[in-house]
């Protein structure tokens, strides 16, 4: 979480950074700031808010630099206000830094800089690791370089940093472990962000940061140093990456735009790798270690948020059809419980972003006990699609609604075909339903353009229940985690509180919060369990719960009891949560906004939660 920016060449640096900082605001948006350096002035900007609202505050401001950095953050140690914003200055007013990550060991060292006379303007760890810094080139008489990298090696945490000094008007120093770090390469000028996204407008030239890495950036040059103070190659990296891709498009919010763009992301999901007529599935990094999958004795899948529901699903896809035992785990209870491993697992991670902390640990960890790791990941070159041993992107493109939509269809689409190559190879399935599947899967982005070419009601069904105060989800089998998902969506751009519950189970406990204000919705497509959630939407109604459903077209039973539903087209039930999920995001979408919440932005989340 937090989001950075640098720049540092002959061009304003202000306009580039601001910039760069509202692509980033995914990210984080508690508050903003910037630190611009101009004829050894270190002028230093920030605000509690939006990077709208600092840019504002600026407006006539003389913000001449050919250097600077720019942070928008997500609270970690200390709430979001104007003080704990960054970037923070150093007691002695010549150093100024910005950071993403959390460093653990603030407190001793924070309470060794108190004792030696150092106060503190703000509550942050950052401010912390900066007069550290700053104590160490004191006391050392050395360069900024050299106390950066002794303060580096005696910290605990995460960090993606940027510092810059009163009297270098040129050079940014940057290091990063655990928290993303990107430099553009332009002429003459260098760019830095937490992504590729604030830097695609001037270069498609780009060197991702590794862990335990410093850079020295200036306008000409770029030197990379491992902490022990020896020179890296810098791999200079293409973007794929096009700047449409992370603009609006006329659409409200990128969360619709998302939405919408989900027969595109998954058609480009398919494309190349399953091809209906033959019925071939070719994904390489499956296919290069296909044996591996084949005889694992269990897979393990971690994963956090709404991927964690793909991985709910991918449980029940690979049980069924390949006939593997399938664990799915929370990466943050994962990293800490000691789990056990053994030789012939799998551990298939799922994320967007790829820089989720508590799924990299967890996977460094399992890849310390000898584990195979497989990533099933949508941002190209992030750090768990660098530390998996093979993997598959979801090629979703840049997802930048906090709130997952496109990313998810993209991780089921892509599991389908892992669970689907898996059962051809192990023969667990017949060919006939194997052929079924290919081609159903295939249709799949045509069928969710059909659901989303009128999408006027499910805004009508939003409208009718937003004031509710509490939802339930419920779903039986492939529809149970759709259920789950729909939940969370409602819960993150709605603030309205919602449960997801296998339908059979509330009958053991939560049936006792319906009454006739209670909306319920169901997921309850046509599959084998329909006959069984006929009876729980019974239940419901009994109650006088009102029903809100998600049936199959053609359907008459679940209609005929529901008060309001939204149809999707018919396929087979593995893969059905590819479509029976879109009117779930549309729902939260349309109660969001009628909300009047800011859908992108939801309060306290972030895209990327590079913190623990
Ligand atoms: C929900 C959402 C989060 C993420 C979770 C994991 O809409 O976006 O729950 O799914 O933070 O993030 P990734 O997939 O980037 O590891």
């Amino acid at each position: 979480m937090c989001g950075i920016v640098g720049y540092t060449g002959p061009r304003e640096a202000y306009p580039i950074v601001l910039k760069g900082l509202k692509r980033l605001e995914y990210r984080g948006y508690d508050s903003t700031g910037v630190a611009l350096l101009d004829n050894g002035h270190l002028n230093v900007y920030k605000k509690k808010g939006k990077v709208a609202e600092l840019e504002e505050t600026l407006i006539g401001k003389d913000l001449h630099s050919h250097i600077g950095i720019g942070h928008t953050r997500w609270a970690t140690h200390g709430e979001p206000s104007d003080r704990n914003a960054h970037p923070h200055l150093s007691n002695s007013g010549e150093l100024a830094m910005l950071h993403n990550g959390i460093i653990e060991n603030y407190v001793p060292i924070k309470n060794d800089l108190l004792k030696k006379g150092y106060t503190f303007k703000s509550d942050t760890d950052t401010e912390v690791l900066l007069n550290f810094i700053e104590d160490i080139k004191k006391n050392n008489n050395c360069s900024l370089e050299e106390a950066l990298r002794i303060a580096l090696k005696r910290i605990v945490g995460a960090y993606c940093i940027l510092l810059v000094e009163q009297n270098d008007p040129e050079t940014i120093y940057a290091a990063r472990k655990g928290s993303p770090l990107v430099i553009g390469i332009g002429k003459g000028e260098h760019f830095l962000a937490s992504d590729a996204s604030p830097i695609i407008e001037y270069t498609k030239e780009v060197v991702y940061v590794n862990d335990y890495e410093i850079a020295i950036v200036r306008p000409d040059e770029l030197i990379l140093k491992n902490l022990g103070n020896e020179k890296q190659t810098p791999f200079i990296t293409k973007l794929d990456m096009e700047l449409a891709s992370i603009e609006k498009g006329g659409y409200d919010h990128f969360m619709l735009k998302e939405i919408h763009e989900q027969p595109d992301t998954i058609h480009d999901c398919l494309r190349g790798r399953l091809l209906p007529e033959t019925g071939q599935i070719i994904m390489s990094g499956i296919d290069d270690n296909l044996e591996a999958l084949v005889n694992a004795q269990r897979i393990v899948i971690v994963a956090c948020g709404t991927s964690w529901h793909a991985g709910l699903i991918a449980e029940y896809m690979i049980e069924e059809l390949c006939r593997i035992p399938v664990e799915v785990e929370y990466a943050s209870e994962f990293r800490y419980r000691n789990p056990i491993i053994n030789r012939g697992d799998v551990i298939v991670a799922i994320s967007q972003s790829g820089e989720t902390a508590d799924t990299l640990v967890a996977l460094e960890k399992a890849k310390e006990q000898g584990a195979f790791i497989l990533g099933v990941v949508n941002v190209v070159g992030s750090s768990i699609a660098r530390i998996s041993h093979a993997g598959a992107y979801t090629h979703a493109g840049h997802e930048i609604g906090v709130a997952s939509t496109k990313a998810f269809t993209g991780q089921l689409a892509v599991l389908s075909m892992m669970a689907l190559k898996i059962a051809y190879a192990k023969a667990t399935i017949t060919e006939e339903r194997y052929m079924q599947l290919v081609r159903d899967l295939h249709a799949i982005p045509e069928k969710v353009k059909e659901i989303l070419k009128d999408t006027s009601n499910i805004k009508a069904i939003a409208e009718k229940y937003k004031d509710a105060k509490d939802f339930l989800f419920l779903g039986r089998g492939y529809n149970f985690p759709v259920a789950l998902e729909g939940a969370l969506k409602l819960k993150e751009i709605s603030y309205i509180h919602a449960e997801g519950y296998p339908a059979a189970e509330m009958k053991h406990g939560p049936i006792a919060l319906v009454d006739e204000n209670l909306p319920v919705v169901f997921v309850a497509t046509k599959d084998s369990y329909y006959e069984k959630i006929v009876s729980n939407v019974q239940e419901i109604k009994a109650r006088k719960g009102k029903v809100i459903a998600v049936a199959t077209e053609g359907d008459e039973v679940i209609p005929g009891m529901s008060n309001d539903v939204m149809f999707v087209p018919d396929t087979d039930e593995v893969i059905a949560p590819l479509l029976s999920t879109i009117p779930l995001q549309l729902l939260s979408y349309y109660v969001g906004i009628s909300k009047g919440i800011d859908v992108d932005k939801p309060r306290n989340l972030a895209k990327s939660v590079t913190v623990e």
